[in-house]
């Protein structure tokens, strides 16, 4: 036998990795864990505990508390009772916690490692070599962010009590993402783990009290959804962090409306792995391994639809093929294992009844020929060809080692595929022309395109949905703007209520003079229509006089407003310099109509007011203007010779309920940025005043932009506001009116899960340019993308 034949026939030996440590950690805690809280370990009120299993083995490891209601109270409140002195530390002594967690998880990592892999199944090549090295760096860079917090985030302050929910697939590493951020930014922290998988969770508990983190900063509270729903329902929490599934990120936005309570989101993803013919194939098999295999493909961000071009399909298969075929499954605490168990039973039939829908829809399955252990829980990798773009294994998160494969013909074809799902999550790239790459990585809509690389993370670079793989972001500096707020807004006082001006007698002097017909339209894709209602509403001075009439707008107006800033192709395509342009020349504008919009505002506001608010709002229009082409992203350098380009892109068409009580100024002062940025938008003015919107349509109609970047729809706001939240074509939601609305704006949005921003029913000072203009509208209107282009031979 040659040494090449031997080389190919060697078999590997077992190499199993000693567990003895994690073994005399559980007997130490008596294989049964309260919850951690205030410090110490607690027993739950109600005394139900559940078991974690190791799903490679299905035997029981220990025994876990299941919060109750109770027991979530008891976490809020040591938090809340934590959080005034947590917060005034300064950011150096809340450095040197984060600095020490990050030494503890080195000093413990290969037991941590261990202990990840028994409760989740996942390789331990994976939990010791990525995971925890993950959770490590990200506790290191975090420690930098809350020495540098008070110089980097002037005038922000924490959030409060931040309630934080995680998935099983990398149950540590989401523990890192979720506390790192959140204490550096001086908020206090209930933390629930996955029923699957709370042990690293409790091992982490521990660090806690061996450095000596003040009681209550962090408190971990194990159990079930029913925990989890407790947490998101506890009157005391400020914020919630969810990562997990779409239809519990939901019910969450759903549950957290009335009292908005700061949401921020992680979801699922179907994302596309796309490989050009000029692609270095073997390579992008490499990464294929990578991006759909790795955790037994239990990844938020997995490559789970990989689109070929067509011209190399049939050769990108067969190295999948063999590839596939030396992917070995097995006990995951063997170190030569690639594939490892599913979490759970519950886990491994959704798999299965996937794939079976898949066949059954026309599929291809193929799967190479393996043993799989004979006791636990194994999938082995499975590739599923000739599938249909709108068949459930094409559109549903299957969350297994589970490939749809389909092909494409042309770029466009490819980013029309990509983007032909509900999800925004991740995308792969592969192709050596760097020029195609990246034209294709700037039109799919994903918070994260890694080019000709997959599954890259890092501390320093933001990851986080688009679309319906939800909002916010983890790490990074974005990822600390999710735990902090402007200090002004967060004790700015409640608006007492939406302010109707009510008609009141009219003497009869006045009355008797007829009124100048005055009598606005609707402005929807550059044009003034008429309303589809055919009704207006009579709009009145303070003192009852009848000032003009606006139309009465319904659904239907709302519709055609949508469709027509959704073509408004000219305003999103155009450069940054253009809407510069544009934007100055409406300011120009305004400022040589000044006075006689003055004038007519000033019916209805107050001369005073009405100067001021024309006056600013020029103002205002230059400062976006002047933001058009300087709101940057940044260029990352993440420690794996590889750049990420994050940049700020336009969140798409941005539906804006407009203050009542300042009409131009508040309409300029939230318009501005959503257009400054490259987004279309669908406003509704001012309920008091909707007759700005005359004025309004004139300034754009002479103004050069492009017929639907901006259309505006008067009438009863409430009706306007919930045809808008559901709307399906739209991609955020902005309430700047009473706290019902606010709230009304995040119920209504959870269909397709747009991002909502709102001032809570928060009064905001909007002639002062501290509160009302700069970088928290900015970046409300943008989400970030981070491109990751390796370089190097
Ligand atoms: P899940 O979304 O139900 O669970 C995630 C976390 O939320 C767990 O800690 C759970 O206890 C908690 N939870 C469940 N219901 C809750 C509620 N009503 N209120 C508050 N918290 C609640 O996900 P699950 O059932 O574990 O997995 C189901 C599917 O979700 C998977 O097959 C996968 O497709 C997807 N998933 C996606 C993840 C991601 O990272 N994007 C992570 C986990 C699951």
């Amino acid at each position: 036998m040659s040494i090449a034949e031997k080389f190919v026939a060697m078999e590997y030996g077992p190499a199993p990795e000693d567990p003895k440590e994690v073994l005399v950690w559980l007997d130490r805690h008596g294989r049964r864990f309260g919850h951690f809280i205030d410090g110490a370990w607690r027993q739950p009120v109600e005394g139900v505990f559940f078991d974690t299993v190791d799903p490679a083995t299905g035997e029981k490891i220990a025994s876990i508390a299941l919060g109750s209601a109770a027991d979530i109270d008891a976490a809020v409140q040591s938090a809340r009772k934590a959080f005034p002195k947590w917060k005034a530390l300064s950011g150096h002594a809340r450095a040197r916690f984060l600095y020490a967690m990050a030494r503890a998880v080195q000093r413990h990592s290969r037991r941590l490692a261990v202990l990840e892999t028994i409760d989740n199944g996942k390789p331990i090549r994976e939990s010791r070599d990525i995971d925890i090295p993950l959770v490590a760096r990200h506790f290191y860079h975090h420690a930098g962010w809350a020495q540098l917090l008070d110089a980097e985030f002037p005038g922000q302050t924490a959030c409060g009590v931040v309630g934080q929910i995680i998935p099983w697939n990398f149950p540590l590493l989401m523990v890192a993402w979720k506390i790192a951020p959140a204490i550096a930014t001086g908020n206090t922290v209930v933390l629930k783990p996955a029923e699957f998988t709370p042990l690293t969770a409790l091992a982490f508990a521990e660090i806690c009290t061996e450095i000596g983190l003040p009681p209550g900063v962090v408190n971990i509270v194990t159990g079930d959804g029913s925990t989890g729903e407790a947490l998101v329902k506890h009157p005391d929490v400020d914020k919630i962090a969810f990562t997990g599934s779409t239809e519990v990120g939901r019910a969450i936005r759903a549950a957290t409306a009335p009292t908005h309570k700061r949401l921020s989101l992680e979801l699922g993803g179907k994302s596309p792995f796309i490989v050009f013919e000029d692609a270095d194939l073997d390579s992008a098999v490499e990464g294929l391994v990578d991006g759909i295999w790795f955790n037994q493909g239990q990844v938020c961000c997995a490559g789970s639809r990989l689109l070929m071009q067509e011209s190399i399909a049939e050769a990108l298969i067969a190295k999948v093929r063999d590839r596939m075929s030396t992917l070995r499954a097995g006990p995951p605490l063997d170190k030569a294992i690639d594939i490892g168990a599913i979490v759970a039973p519950v886990q491994l039939e959704r798999i299965r009844r996937l794939v079976d829908q898949g066949v059954a829809e026309g599929a291809v399955c193929w799967q190479p020929p393996m043993v799989l252990p004979s006791r636990g829980l194994y999938y082995p990798p499975t590739l599923l060809s000739n599938v249909h773009p709108a068949s459930i294994v094409a559109q549903e998160e299957i969350f297994g080692p589970v490939l749809a494969a389909m092909t494409f013909r042309t770029p466009s074809e490819a980013v029309e595929l990509a983007n032909n799902t509900a999800y925004g999550l991740a995308a792969c790239v592969w192709s050596e022309s760097l020029n195609v790459a990246l034209h294709v990585a700037a039109q799919i809509k994903a918070g994260v395109v890694w080019v000709n690389c997959t599954n890259l993370f890092d501390a320093a670079c933001g990851f986080g949905g688009y679309r319906e793989s939800g909002y916010g972001r983890e790490g990074g500096r974005e990822g600390l703007r999710e735990y902090l707020e402007p200090a002004w807004f967060k004790d700015a006082p409640k608006l007492p209520g939406v302010h109707k001006p009510k008609p009141k007698e009219v003497p009869e002097s006045v009355a008797a003079v007829p009124a100048i017909d005055r009598t606005v339209k609707l402005y929807i894709g550059g044009k003034q229509v008429r309303p589809d209602s055919g009704y207006s509403i009579e709009v009145r001075a303070a003192d009852g006089r009848l000032l003009g009439e606006a139309p009465f707008g319904n659904r239907k107006d709302i519709r055609n407003a949508v469709e027509a800033a959704r073509k408004a192709t000219a305003w999103t395509k155009a450069t940054a310099h253009n809407r510069a342009q544009v934007l100055y020349y409406v300011g120009e504008n305004l400022s040589q109509r000044r006075d006689e919009i003055a004038r007519r505002l000033g019916e209805a506001v107050g001369e005073k007011q009405a100067i001021a608010e024309v006056d600013l709002g020029i103002e205002r229009i230059f400062t976006y203007a002047a933001w058009a082409d300087k709101f940057d992203g940044s260029v990352h350098n993440p420690p794996f010779r590889t750049i990420a380009i994050a940049m700020n892109e336009s969140i798409g068409n941005v539906g804006i309920i407009c203050p009542n009580e300042v009409p131009l100024l508040g309409f300029l002062s939230l318009a501005m940025p959503a257009l400054a940025v490259g987004n279309t938008v669908i406003a509704v003015p001012s309920e008091t005043y909707p007759l700005i919107t005359g004025d309004l349509y004139q300034l754009f109609d002479t103004s050069d932009l492009p017929a639907g970047a901006i259309n505006i729809v008067t009438g009863p706001a409430a009706q306007l506001l919930r045809t808008l939240a559901e709307h399906d074509d739209v991609d955020a939601i902005w309430s700047f009116t009473d706290d019902a609305s606010a709230a009304a704006a995040k119920k209504y949005s959870v269909g397709n899960l747009k991002q909502v921003w709102t001032n809570e029913g928060r009064v905001i000072d909007w002639f002062d340019p501290k509160q009302a203009e700069g970088r928290w509208f900015l970046e409300h209107a943008t989400q970030v993308k981070n491109i990751w282009v390796p370089y190097g031979e």
